[in-house]
């Protein structure tokens, strides 16, 4: 295993553009449960429940009731070191952008700038039926109300079945595509189209460093597989590169 920490922390060294895609899995050590893992969301709550616009619109109440639970926890979470490594990684002009399928906002309380989420955010909501969006200063303490036209908010996140904003996803595709080294951490890569960013920069010649305890969907397109947590895999790679 050393070896591929050496592979994967060259090719970081030697990287013209650097992209990090991330997925639910580098906020897990921060105590935000993923989706898919054996304790992940999906498997206590039905998506097609919470997380659809026809669920939404048959139940507002109950689906908000679950976002605020989730604000609750993510309100005081911190960034992990793997968010914070990436964040000074960026501060020092070795990694371009953050694409993340997150929408937890951690990436840019650790301090990144240049964050592409393709999810949308959970601290973002918006209105229904008009074009009123904002950014939520506090909890909620209830269904919020559009103070433009009266009808109900929602958060301001992609559900299942909804298209992502055509121009993130391209932005977000495009950083792929520029990219000489992507570095994969935390996503079981299933969801569509994300999941397409990291295979399609491969494609393009990208070399693909994957960080995941578990193998992925990714795994099979990565130059580099490193099998440990998001965390202490980025730490190992800061260390080798001050030494390169
Ligand atoms: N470090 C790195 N990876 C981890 C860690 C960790 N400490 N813990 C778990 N993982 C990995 C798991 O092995 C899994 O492969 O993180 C991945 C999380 O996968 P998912 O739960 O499927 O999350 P994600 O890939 O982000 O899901 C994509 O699906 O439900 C939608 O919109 C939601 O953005 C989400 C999308």
């Amino acid at each position: 295993m050393e070896e591929e920490y050496i592979k994967a922390a060259k090719a970081i060294k030697q990287a013209d553009y650097l992209v990090a895609f991330t997925g639910a899995g580098i906020s897990a050590e921060c105590g935000i449960p993923t989706f898919r893992g054996k304790d992940g969301l999906w498997t206590k709550f039905k998506p097609e429940e919470i997380a659809t616009y026809q669920a939404f619109i048959r139940n507002p109440e109950f689906v908000w009731q679950w976002y605020i639970m989730r604000m609750e926890k993510l309100k005081d979470t911190k960034p992990s070191e793997a968010h914070k490594i990436l964040a000074e990684w960026e501060k020092k002009g070795i990694l371009k952008t953050v694409i993340t399928q997150n929408v937890d906002e951690l990436h840019q309380k650790a301090g990144s700038k240049n964050v592409i989420e393709l999810h949308g955010n959970i601290w973002r909501i918006k209105c229904i039926y008009c074009d009123n969006k904002k950014r939520l200063k506090k909890l909620p303490k209830s269904m919020p109300r559009c103070d433009k036209c009266g009808n109900i908010m929602r958060p301001d996140v992609v559900w299942f079945g909804e298209a992502l904003d055509p121009l993130i996803l391209q932005l977000a595709f495009d950083e792929g595509l520029k990219s000489d080294v992507m570095i994969v951490i935390g996503t079981s890569g299933v969801v569509y189209p994300a999941g397409h960013i990291p295979v399609r920069a491969k494609t393009m010649g990208a070399f693909i460093i994957e960080i995941n305890p578990e193998e992925s969907a990714i795994t099979p397109v990565a130059d580099v597989y490193l099998a440990e947590k998001a965390s202490v895999a980025m730490k190992k790679l800061k260390n080798l590169l001050s030494s390169l």
